[in-house]
């Protein structure tokens, strides 16, 4: 039986928070191919991030492990690049030299610094971004800033790119633009991908599979929906298409039908805890309570969503 490349084996983590025990995931199994674009989708506070914190080796799984080309995950390291919601470019390095950082700790012993230098601006302009060079990242805009966390991780040559809403903050031509250039670099560099999204379109676009991950707490992988649309794939085109069409229902289905409750946590937080009274409170008192609950946290999310 083939091996395969990315085996994420029956994993679960218990956080403490408050100093109470709170489990976010139960036996998150899932076996991915070389090559192969998955996302993830799911409510928020569902444990997305938390999945791809551990198979980044930023967390440590309290049960279970990840498998990468037969090693065992148990730090972060190169192998596996991530591209955040919001590009973590350092802001007094220029567009070049954000990617130098990466591409000197990866191939620092391999490539001399004139193969260096060709390997910076050939991923940059990947992104097209070859003509911002020597721009710092607050003279660019946003979405300008996401080609160059995304040309970043691209030069360290991953074998898994991991990527966190990578177009969540952009705004929609932006994102569109940004989703056909991935397509297209996925397409001819062949790179495996996990990709954390909220937006259906976006994961039926450009996803082989899509995961979808049912309600914390205990969350864990509900369905899996293979895509079989042929690529390269054209957005235009795909807009009237059946398959397509089909796919984005199902993947609806699970989001707004089988999974539309998140459950409230058994224990809730303080901050649940200010809203369940709030919700009690005589209508006049609302307004000074509303103030009060905007600054609230991660697990009042659950609370207003269900
Ligand atoms: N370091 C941590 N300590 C305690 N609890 C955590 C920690 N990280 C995540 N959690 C909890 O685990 C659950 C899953 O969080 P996670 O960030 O993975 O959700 P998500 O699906 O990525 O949500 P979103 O779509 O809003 O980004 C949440 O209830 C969150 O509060
Ligand atoms: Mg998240």
């Amino acid at each position: 039986m083939k091996t395969p490349y990315l085996e994420i084996s029956h994993i679960g983590i218990e956080f403490t928070t408050e100093g109470e025990p709170f489990r976010a995931l139960q036996d998150v199994d899932l076996s991915i191919d070389k090559g192969q674009f998955v996302s993830l989708i799911g409510h928020s506070g569902c444990g997305k991030s938390t999945v791809l914190n551990i198979i980044a080796g930023l967390y440590e799984a309290s049960e279970g492990g990840v498998i990468l080309e037969g090693r065992e995950v148990d730090k972060p390291g190169p192998d596996r690049a991530v591209v955040f919601q919001n590009h973590a470019l350092l802001p007094w390095l220029t567009v070049y030299q954000n990617v130098e950082l990466a591409v000197k700790r990866v191939f620092r012993k391999t490539k001399n610094k004139a193969e260096m230098h060709e390997w910076i601006e050939h991923n940059l302009s990947l992104v097209h971004m070859d003509h911002a060079l020597h721009k710092l990242p607050g003279e660019i805009s946003g979405g300008m800033k996401q080609r160059v966390g995304i040309a970043r991780c691209l030069a360290m040559q991953p074998k898994v790119l991991l990527m966190d809403e990578p177009f969540g903050a952009l705004d929609a031509l932006t994102r569109a633009h940004l989703q056909d250039s991935l397509m297209e670099i996925q397409t001819s560099l062949g790179n495996t991908v996990i990709m954390i999204t909220h937006d259906v379109d976006e994961a039926v676009l450009l996803s082989d599979r899509i995961v979808m991950m049912t309600n914390g707490p205990a969350a864990t992988i509900g369905e899996i929906l293979d895509v079989k649309l042929p690529r390269p794939r054209n957005r235009l085109a795909l807009a009237e298409d059946a398959d397509f069409i089909h796919y984005r229902q199902q993947v609806l289905e699970f989001l707004y039908d089988k999974q539309k409750n998140p459950q409230i946590e058994k224990k809730p937080t303080d901050a649940a805890r200010k809203l369940q009274e709030v919700a009690c409170k005589p209508a006049s008192s609302h307004d000074d309570a509303a103030v009060d609950t905007g600054k609230t946290t991660t697990g009042t999310d659950k609370t207003r969503a269900a």
